[in-house]
């Protein structure tokens, strides 16, 4: 739908647009070609890159697709090498940039050989990598020991589900081990009754996170972008996880559970969700209506819908929400460009993970972790 439809539609007042033939997917992709964020292997900057693409994809703009191409393969020299990356660094963020290389490397007829070398480096990381005692993979080493977080099944698991899928169809242990950490992080931090997930737990024994509870060793609260990340891995992995395998029904229940849950906790009024998710947090003084976590959800809800993987009761919720994310934060600069609002910049279990903690974190403007996933959202939006 053209944002110039949606004006006309939506009920109350929109900024005023400038540009208001554009799309929203595209029009803030070239926003952010246009503030020239850094091109890198860093996870935010392949979020955006993924947005673009995205964008360009539905709607078939040559021009964008060619841009989020060529920054990726700026990344990788002609050997393989992926500039900046430490294959001796354990970070699970660092395997984010391997979604990135797979996906050009299928669009190119899968035939260029140093994205193949890359994505093979990053998957042999993997085999390397610190687990915890149940084979959890440490988020980072060894900065936080045995500790799984929500954002690291985004970083890394779809990754290793995509690679899998294209160059070990056949390998159930690879498999079986995908699902394992989608299976631990959920024994670990779900609430069967709100249906949240808290944002991650400490596999050690005895725990040493400050965080952690006595029993699960969970953190005690849910925390919007990390819940926003599991999401959209679920989402993602459901896609290239062999239906056959008992583990995708297992993965099939995480994102449909997890979905109903979301639509419990959206705020009725905004139709966006909070920073801080879990009772009795939501309208709590401090507490505020996030765009990246808002942005996420509105994805996995659009995306979950046109693949049948939920119903049509998520159609007016998804419509609310997305509403509220072209409203409140997008603002329109005097250059024509759109910029980004209301993203909180970082969210951490190297903190006390209190909810004073998540309430205190500064909010950014145009932060690639909000933006990056309201291209999408928008993209998803469009398609409709
Ligand atoms: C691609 O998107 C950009 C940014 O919105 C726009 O300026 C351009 O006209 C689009 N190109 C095509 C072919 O649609
Ligand atoms: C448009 O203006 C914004 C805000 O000042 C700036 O960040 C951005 O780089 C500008 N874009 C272009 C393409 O000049
Ligand atoms: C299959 O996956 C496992 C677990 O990731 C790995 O250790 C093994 O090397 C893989 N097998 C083949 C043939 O690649
Ligand atoms: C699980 O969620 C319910 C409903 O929101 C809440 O009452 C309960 O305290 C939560 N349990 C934990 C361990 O957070
Ligand atoms: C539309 O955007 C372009 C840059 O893409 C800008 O030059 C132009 O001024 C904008 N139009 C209006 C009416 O602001
Ligand atoms: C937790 O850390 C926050 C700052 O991040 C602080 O305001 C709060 O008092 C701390 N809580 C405890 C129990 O130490």
């Amino acid at each position: 739908m053209r944002v110039s439809t949606l004006l006309l539609t939506g009920a109350t007042a929109v900024n005023a647009a400038p540009n208001a033939s554009d799309f929203f997917s595209t029009w803030m992709a070239s926003s952010f070609i246009g503030k020239k964020h850094p091109i890198d292997n860093h996870y935010v900057s392949n979020v955006i890159n993924e947005g673009i693409r995205q964008a360009a994809t539905v709607h078939n703009n040559a021009t964008l697709l060619s841009w989020a191409s060529n920054a990726i393969s700026s990344l990788v020299t002609a050997d393989g090498t992926i500039q900046n990356w430490d294959p001796t660094f354990y970070s699970l963020d660092d395997q984010r940039v391997g979604n990135n290389i797979l996906y050009f490397w299928n669009l190119g007829g899968r035939k260029e050989k140093k994205y193949e070398i890359a994505a093979a480096s990053l998957r042999a990381q993997l085999d390397r990598f610190p687990r915890n005692a149940e084979g959890g993979f440490w988020h980072r080493s060894p900065t936080y020991p045995n500790q799984m977080w929500l954002d690291g099944i985004y970083m890394a698991d779809q990754f290793y589900a995509t690679y899998t899928s294209y160059f070990q169809p056949d390998n159930t242990t690879a498999w079986n081990d995908i699902v394992l950490q989608f299976d631990l992080i959920e024994k670990h931090t779900r609430n069967k009754t709100s249906g949240l997930l808290a944002h991650g737990y400490d596999g050690s024994n005895p725990h040493k996170a400050v965080w952690a509870d006595p029993v699960t060793g969970a953190s005690p609260n849910v925390w919007d972008r990390a819940v926003g990340w599991y999401f959209i891995a679920l989402l993602e992995t459901l896609q290239v996880y062999p239906t056959a395998l008992p583990g995708y029904a297992r993965l099939k229940t995480y994102f449909t559970t997890l979905a109903a849950g979301l639509l419990k906790a959206q705020d009725k009024a905004s139709g966006g969700w909070w920073l801080v998710m879990n009772e009795p947090y939501p309208g709590k003084p401090g507490n505020y209506i996030e765009s990246s976590g808002t942005a996420m959800f509105t994805y996995g809800f659009l995306k979950g819908i046109r693949l049948g993987l939920l119903g049509k009761e998520y159609k007016a919720p998804a419509a609310k929400a997305y509403k509220l994310l072209t409203e409140k934060f997008i603002s329109y600069e005097k250059n024509g460009t759109l910029s980004w609002e209301g993203t909180v910049s970082v969210g951490s279990l190297n903190s006390n993970a209190s909810y004073e903690y998540y309430i205190g974190v500064p909010l950014g403007q145009n932060d690639g972790k909000g933006a990056g996933a309201f291209m999408m959202a928008a993209a998803e939006y469009e398609r409709l």
